[in-house]
């Protein structure tokens, strides 16, 4: 069994970024990214200040606006406005979830599709789909350089997702195509999820419940990519794959954490660098 490293990976892909931003900074160009968030979910701003540590380490200037939880939709969308005309920041960062009161969709939708770091804005999903250049989603932009840096073969490979979310199942769907992959989506509504695992080359695990997916699910030898991340009472950290029972059949496994998370993060960092013209 080999152990992808996202830690390593993500640390390599961190130090290319903080490369080009030094070669930005020469041309007289600053990288800015700006980073908004709403109230104060305690999950969302240890997200927030990882994505703001990443910034200092690569060389991009980070904005931060912390709003109070009973922020106004207006008031919300008129910063994300006044960002959009900004000439001088790259890339607008809205943390998710949103207060119930905001609509979601209507905040995403405001965000210019230029600055849209998180692809998140139906634009830069649709430009993913037909293959246009644009902002990749992170985490899947991020298995897929987890798979080519440790050197997972894609083409003709059976890759099957567990999951449909908009921000990991579907466009993982789309980029594991974009790489010649055969893809299968599962969800909560498929039969014999077991049988259709068991089939998989590269099983891509994005549920959200702690160490479901154990060993009787992955065929011998297939690589196993863990996204799912829960802290179980006692504070350790676990993923959807019971990493211990799974790791003596799979080819290939990501650890949580360790794994696809530190990903996220360094594809942030790398849009937002993509996005400077
Ligand atoms: N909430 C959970 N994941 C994400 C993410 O990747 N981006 C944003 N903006 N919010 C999130």
């Amino acid at each position: 069994m080999k152990l992808i490293d996202g830690k390593m990976i993500s640390g390599m892909i961190k130090d290319e970024v903080k490369e080009q931003v030094e070669k930005l900074k020469q041309q007289g160009k600053e990288v800015t990214l700006a980073v908004i968030l709403v109230g104060n979910d305690p999950a969302s701003s240890v997200y927030v200040g990882n994505k703001k540590k990443a910034c200092e380490y690569t060389g991009i200037r980070s904005e931060s606006y912390e709003l109070p939880e009973d922020t106004t939709q207006e008031k919300l969308l008129a910063l994300v406005e006044e960002l959009n005309g900004r000439d001088d920041v790259n890339g607008i960062l809205v943390q998710l979830p949103l207060p119930a009161h905001i609509d979601e969709k209507t905040v995403i939708d405001t965000i210019s599709p230029d600055k849209d770091v998180d692809c998140f804005h139906p634009q830069s999903v649709g430009r993913m789909c037909i293959g246009e250049k644009g902002f990749l989603p992170c985490t899947p932009a991020g298995i897929i350089e987890l798979l080519k840096r440790s050197d997972v073969e894609i083409t003709g490979k059976h890759c099957v997702i567990i999951g449909r979310s908009n921000i990991v199942g579907k466009p993982m769907a789309m980029l594991m195509l974009r790489e010649n992959a055969t893809v299968t989506i599962c969800h909560s509504k498929t039969k014999d999820l077991k049988e259709v695992c068991k089939s998989a080359d590269i099983l891509i695990v994005a549920i959200g419940k702690p160490k479901m997916i154990d060993s009787s699910y992955v065929k011998e030898g297939a690589v196993v990519i863990d996204v799912g991340i829960h802290r179980l009472e006692g504070k350790k950290l676990c993923g959807d794959v019971d990493f211990e029972d799974v790791k003596e059949v799979a080819g290939a496994i990501t650890p949580v954490p360790g794994g696809v998370g530190p990903m996220t993060i360094a594809m942030l960092m790398k849009n937002c660098v993509s996005g400077v013209r």
